[in-house]
């Protein structure tokens, strides 16, 4: 069976963030919004986890947050559930992790199939999973980089739409190619939440075309 097509909607969209945490790269996006260089609106930060820095610098900026207690949801699809009810609430187009440390169960996923975006800090399908720059760094890879993919149900393995490249320096620490590759991750989130709302990011099965 021929693999089904997706195009993504060229409009003004509306676009909620999920983080756990510093949430740089969600300031990143919209801060690309601020400069006109994203045709969006960010209508929710959402946080599992109540402290998240990245929730305050969304307060300063007058957007609108919500942390929900994910220890109220004793089961996993009702978490989702909740998160899918305030994303329809609110007409949303596109949701973004942006360092959400939750894994999404396979009901989301599918619920939001070409909906919803990841940033992950190493060149997928390599490095899987968490402490991905320590793991390059001990594998001795000379390049590693981030990845902005469509998230399937499979834990870091959906449609690839960005890569950027970073090269492992011999003295490199955990710290510093983290730092190097944070400064990639900013700029290619941005441009693939940029393309996606230009309608010009078309998924045919495992690929992702720019148009
Ligand atoms: C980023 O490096 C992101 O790639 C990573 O968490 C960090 C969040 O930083 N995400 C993952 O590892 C997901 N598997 P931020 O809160 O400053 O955007």
């Amino acid at each position: 069976m021929a693999d089904e097509i997706f195009v993504s909607p060229r409009k003004h969209g509306r676009i909620m963030v999920l983080i756990s945490g510093r949430g740089s790269n969600f300031r990143a996006i919209h801060d690309s919004i601020l400069a006109g260089k994203i045709d969006a609106k960010v209508a929710l930060v959402f946080s599992n986890r109540e402290e998240a820095e990245g929730l305050k610098i969304a307060q300063e900026r007058g957007l609108e947050t919500l942390y929900v207690n994910a220890k109220l949801y004793p089961v996993k699809e009702d978490y989702d559930q909740e998160i899918i009810r305030q994303a329809r609430k609110r007409g949303i187009d596109l949701i973004c992790l942006a360092g959400y440390m939750k894994v999404l169960t396979p009901m989301f996923c599918n619920e939001f199939k070409n909906r919803i975006m990841n940033i992950h800090p190493a060149l997928l399908p390599s490095f899987p999973g968490l402490h991905v720059q320590q793991k390059a760094i001990d594998w001795g890879v000379r390049y590693s980089g981030a990845t902005v993919h469509f998230v399937a149900a499979e834990v870091d393995m959906g449609p690839i739409i960005i890569q950027a490249i970073v090269p492992v320096l011999q003295d490199d620490t955990e710290e510093k190619l983290s730092a190097r590759i944070l400064v990639e991750e900013h700029k290619i989130y941005s441009e693939a939440v940029r393309l996606f709302f230009e309608g010009r990011l078309e998924v045919r099965g495992r690929r992702v075309f720019i148009r």
